[in-house]
């Protein structure tokens, strides 16, 4: 199989991160900081040290502002459920979002009667700062945005927009989840309040595992309350950090995978795995453009993209495109709306829906021409 959804969730992950799972489940299955005994201090420990390993590869304050959840939809929810909203506030988005964000802040538009603009991108496919500006009004409170679309690879100018926020005293929530292990993220350069992101995409973790990393120290209503393994006399969640945010059992396999996982992106650099996805992305686009009947979309200028192409072949509709890839070449692409209704609005494409290829630290040249035959060869047939 080769495998090219990686927008969705990485694969092949490292060997280390199955390691390392299969350590905490066969070594230390304790539970983290309840007991005191041996086994449950190993197990707490892990986590801190992938606490402190997160808050230093994003730069976070310390490492209690960085918290664990279950996958980046749970931190979006968190970030955004938990924010202290008044009636008649306003937040920023943009039609990119996926539903992790426009579901939380719908929710919010009935029950906390908020109002929310969602950013339409310039006829290049990517959002400016200046319709980011024009958005603002007297009201605004957050810009919850993704850092990079999951249907076009269109990386947002965050340098600017996160200046924009600071000059306007608007909160800035990023949402990491397509860049997170792909482009460098410093949440203090970058001037980000709220980072959430999945700990199953480019991170290479294993599935249950999503990050919220704070910069501020404000006070965000926690979203699930309940055990913390200590204060236990109160009926209340406690105020210190990161218990607030972390009630009940913690995910200790997922999360040591998940420092494995981010050990290897380490190993790997950053830089290396953007230089070779942008390459095989960059194979990729220049081979298909050529092909009649296929139509990409995204930005036509490639640096302002991480390695996320869809499209669509003629009157195709995306999932039979998908079925022949995967029957009849083995080739794993993801078919439809990729959760993100808006984009496919915009991009005119809700009723088809897109094929979408997301590429990988571990694919190869190789593998990207397979591909490119293969739709070469599909495009006769229809
Ligand atoms: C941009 C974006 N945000 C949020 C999510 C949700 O991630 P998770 O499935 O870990 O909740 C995804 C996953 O596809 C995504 O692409």
């Amino acid at each position: 199989m080769i495998y090219f959804d990686h927008a969705a969730s990485s694969y092949p992950k490292p060997d280390s991160v199955a390691h390392a799972m299969h350590e905490a489940v066969s070594s230390y299955s304790a539970n983290p900081g309840r007991g005191g005994h041996k086994l449950a201090e190993r197990a707490r420990s892990v986590i801190n040290e992938a606490r402190k390993t997160i808050a230093s590869f994003f730069n976070a304050p310390s490492s209690k502002h960085v918290w664990f959840y279950q996958n980046a939809t749970m931190a979006l929810n968190q970030a955004l459920l938990g924010f202290p909203f008044e009636e008649g506030d306003h937040v920023v988005a943009t039609k990119f979002e996926h539903n992790s964000i426009i579901r939380p802040l719908e929710r919010l538009v009935i029950e906390k009667k908020i109002t929310v603009t969602y950013v339409e991108p310039n006829v290049d496919g990517v959002i400016s700062v200046d319709a980011m500006k024009k958005a603002i009004t007297n009201k605004t409170r957050m810009f919850a945005i993704s850092h990079a679309s999951n249907v076009t690879g269109a990386i947002v100018p965050l340098r600017e927009i996160s200046l924009l926020t600071k000059e306007k005293q608007i909160m800035l929530l990023l949402d990491a989840s397509q860049t997170a292990g792909t482009i460098s993220i410093d949440i203090d350069r970058d001037g980000i309040d709220l980072l959430a992101l999945a700990g199953h995409k480019s991170l290479l973790g294993p599935q249950g595992t999503g990050v919220l990393v704070t910069k501020g120290d404000f006070d965000l209503r926690p979203l699930i309350v309940g055990g913390t393994g200590g204060a236990s006399e109160s009926p209340f969640q406690p105020l210190q950090w990161p218990e607030r945010y972390e009630a009940g059992t913690m995910n200790t396999p997922g999360i040591a995978g998940l420092l494995a996982g981010i050990k290897e992106v380490e190993a790997l650099g950053l830089n290396h795995i953007w230089q070779h996805e942008q390459a095989l992305m960059r194979l990729f686009i220049s081979e298909v453009q050529e092909i009649e009947n296929i139509k990409m979309f995204g930005p036509s200028d490639l640096t302002n993209r991480v390695a996320v192409i869809s499209l669509s072949m003629n009157n195709l509709d995306s999932h039979e495109l998908a079925v022949i890839l995967d029957e009849h070449y083995d080739i794993a692409v993801r078919a439809g709306l990729h959760c993100a209704p808006k984009a496919h609005e915009t991009l005119e494409t809700s009723e088809k829906g897109l094929v979408r290829v997301s590429f990988g630290p571990y694919n190869t040249k190789k593998e990207v021409e397979r591909l490119i035959e293969a739709l070469k060869e599909i495009s006769l047939a229809f």
